[in-house]
């Protein structure tokens, strides 16, 4: 089968699709036969060689943390899941990541608890650019924020992945969404769901003004943004770039509740049958910003690199 994999440490002329065996489902695992994946923030952070103290130094790794596809075959004690159903999944724990292969590739492994049935209101191309930002903006908004109905909630970065899911998820808990994006997203973040729109280049702090909850993807000058909470506000940082923003993060504990909260690694078990669920009943749809065969994986990180994107790369993989 093919797969796309780092070959070495580098910009996008380190990644490649080669051939090699099919991965066999061990017990209580899936083969999936997939169809799409999405190119994320930390597959270009992994094949930059920045989260190598995370993932080791030996190559070729896998790529992809999501996909959609359908079952192929189930390990021993695998229930719930069979042959022909329409699943998607992440897998983003380390021991996945050392893998030579991952999820963007024909055929992938993963924990049953990693997968869930697909959003039957999403194809396959827009499953996979969703189900990442999806399932993070759900939990930053709804389980770590507990945004309450008419609460104003900035999403920092709302034409991004997670942001785009976001403005929508606020949107449908009840909140009065701002975003925070490029001034040439505006109408992007409008069709969304955003209520009032602030261009990143010119916007401060103080014009932003009060905020009960904020959203941060972006990483950089979260005190500045906090500042901006009510009494009762909450924060909510998913973004790991820089070191310095998660010293930040680590730092706010002084704040006490009102600390920049944060969670990283494997979604817990369940919490993607709970996106499936949302996005089905308020009917949420991912911001794809383009779609290259699986053939075209450098031209896919090339595109990643070059940046202003709106959402998401997604890889498709079935012929
Ligand atoms: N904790 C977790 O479990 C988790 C899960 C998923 C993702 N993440 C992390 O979350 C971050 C965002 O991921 P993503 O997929 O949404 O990335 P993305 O698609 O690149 O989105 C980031 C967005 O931020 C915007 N932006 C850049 N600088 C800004 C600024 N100063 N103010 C406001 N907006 C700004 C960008 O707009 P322009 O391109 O127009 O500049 C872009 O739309 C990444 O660091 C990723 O690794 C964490």
């Amino acid at each position: 089968m093919r797969a796309a994999q780092i070959i070495r440490f580098g910009d996008w002329r380190a990644v490649a699709v080669t051939t090699t065996a099919v991965p066999e489902p061990g017990d209580g695992e899936v083969l999936v036969r997939v169809s799409a994946s999405s190119l994320n923030t930390v597959d270009v952070v992994r094949r930059d060689g920045r989260l190598r103290m995370l993932t080791g130094r030996r190559l070729p790794q896998g790529l992809g943390i999501d996909m959609v596809g359908t079952v192929e075959r189930t390990g021993a004690g695998v229930q719930g899941f069979g042959p022909g159903d329409r699943v998607w999944g992440i897998r983003s724990d380390t021991a996945g990541m050392k893998n030579p292969t991952g999820l963007t590739a024909d055929y992938a492994v993963a924990h049953a608890h990693q997968i869930a049935s697909a959003p039957h209101t999403l194809d396959d191309v827009q499953a996979a650019a969703f189900a990442v930002g999806g399932y993070t903006a759900l939990r930053a908004l709804r389980d770590v924020a507990r945004l309450q109905p008419g609460e104003r909630v900035l999403i920092r970065g709302g034409t991004g992945g997670v942001g785009s899911a976001a403005v929508q998820i606020a949107a449908a808990l009840g909140g009065r969404v701002a975003v925070l994006a490029s001034a040439r997203n505006e109408q992007i973040a409008r069709d969304l769901g955003a209520q009032e729109f602030f261009d990143y280049a010119t916007a401060s702090p103080a014009l932003v003004g009060p905020t009960d909850v904020i959203l941060d993807t972006v990483g950089t000058d979260l005190l500045r943004w906090r500042r901006l909470l009510t009494p009762q506000g909450r924060m909510v940082g998913v973004a790991f770039n820089s070191a310095a923003g998660l010293a930040t993060i680590a730092a706010s504990i002084v704040f006490g509740p009102r600390r920049i909260r944060t969670f990283a690694g494997e979604p817990p078990p369940g919490s993607l049958a709970c996106v499936t669920s949302f996005a089905e009943t308020h009917g949420l749809r991912a911001l794809v910003h383009g779609t290259f065969p699986l053939e075209d994986l450098q031209d896919a990180h090339r595109t990643f690199d070059a940046q202003a994107l709106r959402g998401k790369i997604v890889i498709t993989v079935a012929s």
